[in-house]
């Protein structure tokens, strides 16, 4: 997540640089040839839950996420760690087996990486994919008139934040991690099969940030219905006891202004929807005469999809109760 760089490295200078710093997306792109173009990215962070193999796989999962939320396909990466010298090597051997598990699971392969000293341990992957230059999904694809799918529920946040706190049923972050854990493959694919050109994966901005970005290049305003959105079993339960990560308010400072909610959205609810994510769903904006389509072969593959609002003229976001 990068905010841009003016004047370098513009698609000016770069015909085939497809998506660059100029133009902030969740991946790069670069054109090949007609037929393909190469998507590269890289995501790192800090332990999200305490036990190591689920925190790399979270982290592997959350950086291949930008190349499915490109509308792309991953096939090779490399691991980034920084590590406590003192850092038990069974720990450090679970975090990459867990990101190496899930590159599999994705059918990536690990093929190299760099690893450094630090006092808090970060990890997370390079990854390098394909698209189809002309199927591109990007966040300045999206047309009035589209329906607004999310294909993970949201929560993880104040979920974690509870953990830290020693507030949370263990239940409530099993589930999350659950969720963390689970790629954006599948949801991507059916995407891509269904001719979506407009699409993000919802992380540290929010599911109101990300929408944002979407509207904000794709020149249009998106509309929600509160009530159709999806929360992981804990979330409101923690948000009703004001347990939530600092970076919800940080989300809230920078986005509100944009947001329209109605009145009857109390405040625990609306702080919900800044909730960072890790690893968060696919936000895409599936064009109407296609949103059938799309929930069959979600169905037909065991992929979780919710419809929740849709592109409409205008600008900024609208939250309905
Ligand atoms: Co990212
Ligand atoms: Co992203």
């Amino acid at each position: 997540m990068l905010r841009p760089i003016q004047g370098l490295f513009s698609s000016e200078d770069y015909p085939d640089l497809l998506v660059g710093i100029g133009q902030p997306d969740d991946a790069s792109v670069w054109r090949l040839d007609d037929e393909r173009a190469l998507v590269i990215t890289t995501d790192f962070f800090t332990p999200v839950v305490d036990n190591p193999y689920d925190y790399g796989a979270i982290a592997a999962a959350n950086a291949l996420s930008d190349v499915y939320a490109m509308g792309g396909a991953p096939f090779l990466a490399l691991n980034i760690a920084a590590l406590p010298p003192d850092l038990p090597t069974e720990i450090s051997a679970e975090i990459f087996r867990g990101g190496a598990e899930k590159a599999l699971e994705a059918g990536v392969v690990i093929a190299g990486g760099h690893t450094v000293q630090d006092k808090e341990p970060k990890y997370g992957l390079v990854v390098l994919g394909f698209v189809h230059p002309e199927r591109l999904i990007s966040k300045s694809g999206a047309r009035v008139g589209d329906i607004l799918v999310l294909t993970k529920p949201l929560g993880f946040g104040t979920v974690a934040t509870a953990l830290k706190s020693n507030l949370a049923d263990p239940e409530d972050v099993d589930e999350a991690v659950r969720w963390m854990k689970r790629l954006n493959k599948t949801a991507a694919q059916i995407a891509v099969a269904c001719g979506v050109r407009g699409g993000t994966d919802v992380t540290g901005f929010s599911l109101i940030g990300h929408a944002m970005e979407i509207a904000e290049a794709s020149e249009l305003g998106l509309r929600f219905d509160y009530k159709k959105i999806p929360f992981t079993s804990g979330a409101k339960k923690y948000a009703a006891d004001w347990v939530f990560p600092g970076g919800s308010f940080d989300n809230q400072a920078y986005y509100g202004k944009q947001v329209r909610f109605k009145p009857e959205i109390d405040e625990p609810s609306r702080i919900l929807l800044y909730d960072p994510q890790t690893s968060g769903g696919l936000l895409l904006a599936v064009p109407s005469e296609k949103i059938d389509d799309f929930l069959d072969q979600a169905a037909a593959q065991d992929q979780p999809a919710w419809v929740i609002g849709e592109a409409v003229a205008g600008q900024g976001i609208e939250i309905r109760s």
